[in-house]
C-alpha cells in the first residue's frame, strides 16, 4: 500500500465520570500510543487525538452519587485522567474535552448540516415519564427485571448480570430510579438517524473493502449488525446534560451522547490545529489521510455503523481501521470499577510509580505486561502473579540483564568506549546476529503495520534473547584471560562488544514505542539524543561511533518481590469487600422498592429453625448507643439475644412483647456478652422497625414454618 500522507489517530474518549482502570488503558490507549509513537520515528506526519466524553447519563449519574452537580464531576476528572495518561507515557498531540464550546459549536453545525439535507427523521413515540421528577426517563434511569435472567436490577439499556443488552420496553415492571415509581408513558418527537437507508454503502465498505484486512471479530460485529436489518436510530434525547439541539422548538433536547461523542475527534483536532498554527480540514477531508480509531469491543457499532454513515454523509474519510480489543479480565473477574474488582491507572501511579526514584520504569513495566497479555483476539487476563513473572522473567532477566552485561563488559574489557569492528575475524556468529537485527526490524514493522502489537513486542524481547545467547557463546569473559597468549583475544572481545553495544542501540529503536521510558534511559546510557531512535536507523550497525565513550551501568528494571504482589491482591479483595457493602447499603436506600434476593429452594429455607419467644427483660448495654440485651422465653429454655434496635425501642416498652426468633443461628459475642439468635424485625420505607409477632399470645417456644 501506498505510504500515506497523514495519519490521524483517534483513542476512544473516555467518560470522566470517575477514574479508569488498566483495562481500559490496554483496550484502546496504549495500542494506540504503540502504533503513534512508531509512526512518529518514521517521521510521519501524525496527530493523535483524545480527551473527555463529558456528555450522556454516566455524568449526572455519578453526580447524584458523589452528591454534586455534573459540572463538577466533569471538572473533578478530566484533569486526572489527563494526568494518569501522561504517567503511563500515552502522549496524546491533544486531550481535549467535549464540554468545550468549539467542541459544541462542531456538533451542532454537524447536526444541523444533516438535518438541513434531509439526513434525519423526526419520529414521534411513547417513552417513559417520571410523573414525581416531571422528566423523560434516560433509559439508564429505568430499572426492572430483565426478561432474558431475571435479574430486578437491569437498566433500562442492558442487564449487568447477564450482559444483554436491552430497551427500556423489555423490562418487566420497570420503575424510576429518581422516584422509584412505576413509570408512565408520554410521547415525544425525536431526530433519528436512518441507518436503513445506508445499508448498502456500509456492506460494500466494510465487507466488501475490509473484510480482509480488519479484524475478524470487527467484521463478525458489523456483519451480524448488517444482517440483522438496521434500524433509524435515535440522536436527540430529552435531558437536561448535554449538546442542545439546535432546532427551534427543540427545547429540552439534547443530541444523543454517542452522536456528539466521534465527533469530538474532530473538534480535537481542530483545537489541536489551532494550538499549532495548522489546518484541520485535510485530516478529516483529504482521502490521502489515513484514520484509525482504537476501541474497546463494547464500542465497535459506534465507530464500524454509526460514525461512518456521520461521515459518509458530511463528506468525511471513513476509517482504515477500527483495530478494537476484547476485554481484559482482572484475576479470574470480569474488572469494574464500581465493585472493586479492578487496577484503577491513579492507584497503579501513585502505588509504584510514585513512590520510587526512577519510577517511570515501573510505568514501562505495566506497558509491557498488558501489551504481552494484549487481547487482541481473545479476552485475556491480568494477574499480579503474571505481572511478576513478565517483569522478572523476561524484563529484569533477558532484556534488562543483556544491557547490564553489555555495559558492565564494555567498561571491564573495552575502557569504556565503543571498540573497532575487526572485519577480518568476523565469524558466522557475528553475521548471524547482524542478521537477526534486520530480521527482527522487518518483522516488528511488519507486525505494527497490522497492529499485532503483542507479537511484535514478543519480537523485540526475543532479539535481546538472542543478544544474550550470542554473548554467551562469545563468553568475552573467559576470552580476556587469553589477552598475552591468543594475540587475536583482544579483537575478539572488540568484535563481540561491538556487536552487543550495536544491537544495544538497535533494541532501544525498537523497544521505544512500547517501553518509551526506558528507550530515553538507554539513549542516556549511550549518551546520544532521542534522534538516534528514528526507524529508519533500525537494522543498522553504525549506531555508535567507534571510540566514543559510555556512561557507567546502571539498571534499567528492578525485581517485583512476592510481597509487593501479596500486597496487591489484598488490596484488590478489600476493595471489593468495602464496595460491595456501601453498595448494598445504597441500594436499600435510594431505589425504592427492594429487590428480591435470589431464588432459594424448599431445603435452604428448612434449615432456618424459627420460634415464637417472649422477652421477659431489656435494658441497654452500656457503650452501644444501638444495642438492647434482651432475655427471651422460647418454652424450654431462656436466652440471652442482643438485638441492634436500641434507637428505635425502650426496654421497658418491650418486655412481654412476643417475637420471631431464627433459634439455630450460631451464637455471637459483641461487647463482651454472647447473642443466641437473632429477632426478626420489620421495616418500612421511612426506615421505622416493627417486630414480627402473632397476631395472638401463644405458647413460647412454638415453631414457625
Ligand atoms: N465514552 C465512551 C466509552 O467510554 C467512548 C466514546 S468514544 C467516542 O465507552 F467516539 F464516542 F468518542
Ligand atoms: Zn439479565
Amino acid at each position: 500500500m501506498k505510504t500515506p500522507k497523514r495519519y490521524l489517530i483517534t483513542a476512544a474518549l473516555p467518560y470522566a465520570n470517575g477514574l479508569k482502570h488498566i483495562g481500559h488503558l490496554a483496550g484502546a490507549y496504549l495500542p494506540a500510543d504503540i502504533y503513534v509513537r512508531y509512526l512518529k520515528a518514521q517521521q510521519r506526519d501524525v496527530v493523535f487525538v483524545c480527551g473527555s466524553d463529558e456528555h450522556g447519563t454516566a455524568i449526572p449519574i455519578q453526580a447524584t452519587k458523589e452528591g454534586t452537580t455534573a459540572q463538577a464531576i466533569i471538572d473533578k476528572y478530566h484533569p486526572i485522567i489527563e494526568q494518569n495518561f501522561k504517567d503511563l507515557g500515552i502522549a496524546f498531540d491533544i486531550y481535549h474535552r467535549t464540554s468545550d464550546p468549539l467542541h459544541h459549536e462542531t456538533a451542532a453545525a454537524f447536526f444541523s448540516n444533516l438535518e438541513a439535507k434531509g439526513d434525519l427523521e423526526t419520529k414521534t413515540t411513547e417513552q417513559y415519564f417520571d410523573e414525581t421528577a416531571n422528566t423523560f426517563l434516560a433509559d439508564r434511569y429505568i430499572k426492572g427485571t430483565c426478561p432474558s435472567c431475571g435479574n430486578n436490577e437491569a437498566y433500562g439499556d442492558q442487564c449487568e448480570k447477564c450482559g444483554k443488552t436491552l430497551s427500556p420496553e423489555e423490562l418487566i415492571n420497570p420503575v424510576s430510579t429518581l422516584s422509584g415509581k412505576a413509570p408512565i408513558k408520554k410521547s415525544t418527537t425525536h431526530w433519528y438517524l436512518p441507518l436503513n437507508r445506508h445499508e448498502d454503502f456500509l456492506r460494500d465498505w466494510i465487507i466488501k473493502e475490509h473484510s480482509d484486512d480488519w479484524r475478524p471479530a470487527v467484521v463478525g460485529q458489523c456483519k451480524s449488525w448488517i444482517d440483522g436489518g438496521l434500524q433509524p436510530r435515535a440522536v436527540t434525547r430529552d435531558l437536561d446534560w448535554g449538546i442542545k439541539v439546535p432546532i427551534k422548538g427543540a427545547e429540552g433536547k439534547v443530541l444523543y451522547v454517542w452522536f456528539d461523542a466521534p465527533i469530538g475527534y474532530i473538534s480535537a483536532t481542530k483545537q489541536w490545529a489551532l494550538n499549532n498554527n495548522k489546518d484541520w480540514s485535510p485530516y478529516w477531508n483529504d482521502k490521502e489521510t489515513k484514520l484509525v480509531h482504537f476501541i474497546g469491543k463494547d464500542n465497535i457499532v459506534f465507530h464500524c455503523i454509526i460514525f461512518p454513515v456521520m461521515l459518509h454523509l458530511n463528506g468525511h474519510i471513513l476509517p482504515e481501521n477500527v483495530p478494537a480489543n476484547e476485554f481484559m479480565n482482572l484475576e479470574g473477574d470480569k474488572m469494574s470499577t464500581s465493585k472493586g474488582w479492578s487496577i484503577e491507572m491513579e492507584d497503579y501511579i501513585n502505588k509504584w510509580i510514585k513512590k520510587e526514584n526512577g519510577g517511570e520504569a515501573l510505568a514501562d513495566c505495566l506497558r509491557f505486561y498488558l501489551t504481552s497479555i494484549a487481547p487482541e483476539s481473545k479476552d485475556s487476563e491480568f494477574t499480579w502473579k503474571g505481572f511478576q513473572d513478565a517483569v522478572n522473567g523476561e524484563l529484569v532477566s533477558i532484556f534488562a540483564n543483556f544491557i547490564n552485561r553489555t555495559w558492565v563488559l564494555m567498561h571491564k574489557l573495552c575502557n569504556g568506549k565503543v571498540p573497532p569492528i575487526h572485519q577480518d575475524l568476523l565469524d558466522n556468529e557475528d553475521l548471524a546476529i547482524m542478521q537477526a537485527v534486520k530480521d527482527t526490524t522487518a518483522k516488528v514493522t511488519d507486525l505494527l503495520e497490522q497492529y499485532k502489537f503483542r507479537d511484535a513486542q514478543f519480537e523485540v524481547i526475543n532479539l535481546a534473547r538472542l543478544g544474550n545467547q550470542y554473548m554467551q557463546k562469545k563468553e568475552p569473559w573467559i576470552v580476556a584471560k587469553q589477552i598475552g597468549t591468543d594475540p587475536n583475544a583482544q579483537a575478539k572481545i572488540d568484535n563481540c562488544m561491538h556487536a552487543c553495544l550495536q544491537l544495544s542501540a538497535n533494541l532501544a529503536i525498537l523497544i521505544h514505542p512500547f517501553l518509551p521510558f526506558t528507550a530515553k534511559k538507554m539513549c542516556h546510557l549511550m549518551k546520544v539524543v532521542d534522534k538516534m531512535l528514528e526507524w529508519e536507523n533500525a537494522g543498522s550497525f553504525n549506531l555508535l561511533k567507534v571510540g566514543y565513550t559510555l556512561r557507567a551501568p546502571e539498571l534499567l528494571f528492578r525485581k517485583i518481590e512476592d510481597e509487593e504482589i501479596a500486597a496487591e491482591l489484598a488490596q484488590l479483595q478489600a476493595n471489593a469487600a468495602v464496595k460491595k457493602t456501601t453498595m448494598e447499603n445504597t441500594t436499600t436506600e435510594s431505589t425504592g422498592p427492594n429487590p428480591l434476593k435470589p431464588e432459594i429452594v424448599f431445603d435452604d429455607f428448612a434449615k432456618i429453625d424459627l420460634r415464637v419467644g417472649t422477652i421477659i427483660e431489656a435494658k441497654k448495654v452500656e457503650k452501644a448507643d444501638k444495642l438492647l440485651e434482651l432475655l427471651v422465653d422460647l418454652g424450654f429454655e431462656q436466652r440471652t439475644i442482643l438485638s441492634g434496635i436500641a434507637m428505635h425501642f425502650n426496654p421497658e416498652d418491650i418486655v412481654g412483647k412476643q417475637v420471631t426468633i431464627v433459634a439455630n443461628l450460631a451464637p455471637r459475642k459483641m461487647r463482651g456478652i454472647e447473642s443466641k439468635g437473632m429477632i426478626l424485625m420489620a421495616e418500612d420505607a421511612a426506615g421505622k422497625l416493627y417486630f414480627v409477632n402473632p397476631t395472638e399470645g401463644i405458647a413460647p417456644g412454638s415453631g414457625i414454618s
